[in-house]
């Protein structure tokens, strides 16, 4: 997904533009929302969904014959089917192949028509998968529903940083997480109740409600306006003016206007953004555009969002607890995110990356602790006592907490807000795909895993917790309340990365330590 709220285009951090926050700017809010939305529910429909037997009747029978044998077979394997993950899967993988076409029609055809071919994308996905009769419709269905991902999540956040404020900018980029968060609860609730319903109505109720926040984003992309940056990137710098004194609400919007004509200029002198990232000045913004996706995604978070109902139920929760557990699950999610909407820039990015990971670790020991002492390797629990349910249950909401106020929203935030102009673009689409190629192999592996690593998988993820949580300890400056023009000066005085910025780049930096050792060596 890229930039989740995040390129902060249009305009220099640090100057006072006038502007107000105008009816243009509030739909752009719920627009943006709607994107992250359907992201979040796309990603917390199957889960539930995967657990409800006419569903698995109709497409999965074997799955379902494993699920319901009570003979002495290994728990762990009860949901193993390559065909049943990749009815999860398919979506990241072409999510990551749109990505790539939509930043040239994003920048080429303006945001809005990316918009509207990712919300017409949607509504054929939504459509084919409430309706489907036959597994190709499902993955078909998911493979849609990805094409438009990747398009209204190159579009959408792009949207959102051009027509915000810029005093807004931050509070949404973490306002976009937060509505993938929501899209996932309701996802979890919906999937609560239409398990409900008897025959096959359910699940297709919950795949085909992926309809409204399609019709939304479709509706909404023909009545939005293009952003002014959008335009100015076409030639048309005279109507694109008149738009930005419209969704600003003030007429002085002079400086604002040649900062984002310049911008532009300075975009288009950059001929290969690609090579570019390859120099050796861009070897940090490099190596963080690929970790942090990677290491976002080997939390294991995405074990819980997409298979918690059918982990609950391996683990020998009844059906209906599991899709409760896992409502519980995603209650938290929206909770520990909006803890870091109010923390991140009082307490730093570091400190939450720290906490974060040191909590999530512990919870991955106990989790594994409890599943091996109940089912060992050969997945055969026996009678399970209640406290195991609120021991599992209470470790992976802490776990679920201490993603959701760290890995979860900084994965996206501080990507955005390290790279400079030159590589912005390109970077990014570095960190959106390595990002969806480990959601892609999440997806697919984990059921698997799960078979064949037993409780073992837990610590599999627990081990790349240990590993990110010393990597930020020692390699991931602190951004916080650091201007964006200035970002380059925290790789200038880094231990490690500064031996990759040349001594004439941020030469008072270089000053200003030299004084510090003065001082020191007095
Ligand atoms: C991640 C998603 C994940 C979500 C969970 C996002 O930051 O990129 O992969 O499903 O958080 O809340």
């Amino acid at each position: 997904m890229p930039a989740v709220g995040g390129i902060p285009a249009g305009g220099v951090p640090g100057r006072e533009y006038p502007g107000k926050l105008t009816p243009f700017v509030t739909v752009t809010c719920i627009i943006a929302a709607m994107g992250g939305l359907i992201f979040g529910y796309d990603n917390g429909i199957t889960g539930g969904v995967t657990t409800m037997d006419p569903f698995l009747k109709k497409f999965f029978p074997s799955v379902h014959g494993n699920k319901h044998e009570n003979s002495s077979t290994n728990k762990y394997c009860r949901y193993n089917s390559e065909k049943l993950t990749m009815f999860t899967s398919s979506l990241y993988l072409a999510a990551l192949l749109s990505s790539i076409v939509a930043s040239t029609v994003t920048r080429k055809f303006g945001r809005k028509l990316s918009m509207l071919f990712g919300g017409v994308l949607f509504c054929a996905g939504a459509i084919l998968n409430g309706f489907a009769q036959a597994v190709w419709m499902l993955i078909v269905g998911r493979m849609l529903l990805g094409f438009g991902i990747g398009f209204a999540n190159q579009s959408v956040p792009l949207y959102l940083s051009e027509m915000a404020p810029y005093k807004f900018r931050g509070a949404l980029n973490i306002g976009f997480q937060l509505s993938i968060t929501v899209g996932i609860l309701i996802a979890e609730v919906l999937n609560y109740f239409f398990a409900k319903i008897k025959g096959g109505l359910g699940w297709r109720l919950s795949l085909g409600g992926a309809m409204v926040p399609a019709l939304i984003i479709t509706v909404g992309s023909l009545v939005l306006p293009d952003t002014p940056n959008s335009m100015i990137e076409r030639g048309k710098h005279d109507v694109a003016k008149k738009k930005l004194i419209r969704i600003r609400g003030v007429e002085d919007v002079e400086e604002e206007f040649s900062d984002l004509v310049a911008a532009s200029e300075t975009s288009k002198l950059v001929e290969h953004p690609w090579r570019n990232l390859l120099q050796r000045k861009y070897r940090p913004h490099l190596s963080m555009a690929i970790l942090i996706p990677f290491f976002q995604q080997l939390t294991g978070i995405n074990v819980i969002m997409f298979y918690a109902p059918v982990l609950f139920n391996t683990i020998g929760f009844g059906s209906d607890a599991s899709l409760m557990s896992s409502v519980i699950t995603g209650i938290v999610n929206v909770g520990a995110t909006l803890v870091s909407i109010y923390g991140v820039d009082k307490w730093g990015r570091r400190f939450l990356f720290l906490e974060g990971g040191i909590q999530m670790l512990i919870c991955q020991g106990v989790v594994t602790a409890a599943i091996a002492a109940k089912f060992g390797v050969d997945g055969n629990p026996g009678e399970l006592p209640k406290w195991y349910a609120i021991v599992v249950v209470l470790f992976i909401c802490i776990y679920v907490a201490g993603f959701a106020w760290s890995w979860g929203p900084l994965g996206w935030l501080v990507p955005s807000e390290i790279f400079p102009l030159e590589i912005r673009s390109a970077a990014q689409s570095v960190n959106v795909s390595v990002n969806m190629i480990f959601t892609f192999i999440i997806a697919q592996a984990y059921l698997e895993m799960l078979c064949h690593m037993k409780f073992g998988s837990f610590l599999f993820f627990a081990f790349f917790v240990l590993v990110m949580t010393i990597f930020v300890y020692f390699f991931l400056p602190e951004t916080k309340n650091i201007p964006i023009e200035e970002m380059g000066r925290v790789w200038k005085t880094h231990w490690y990365w500064s031996r990759f910025v040349s001594n004439d780049e941020y030469p008072n930096v270089q000053m200003g330590m030299a004084a510090m050792e003065g001082l020191k060596n007095m």
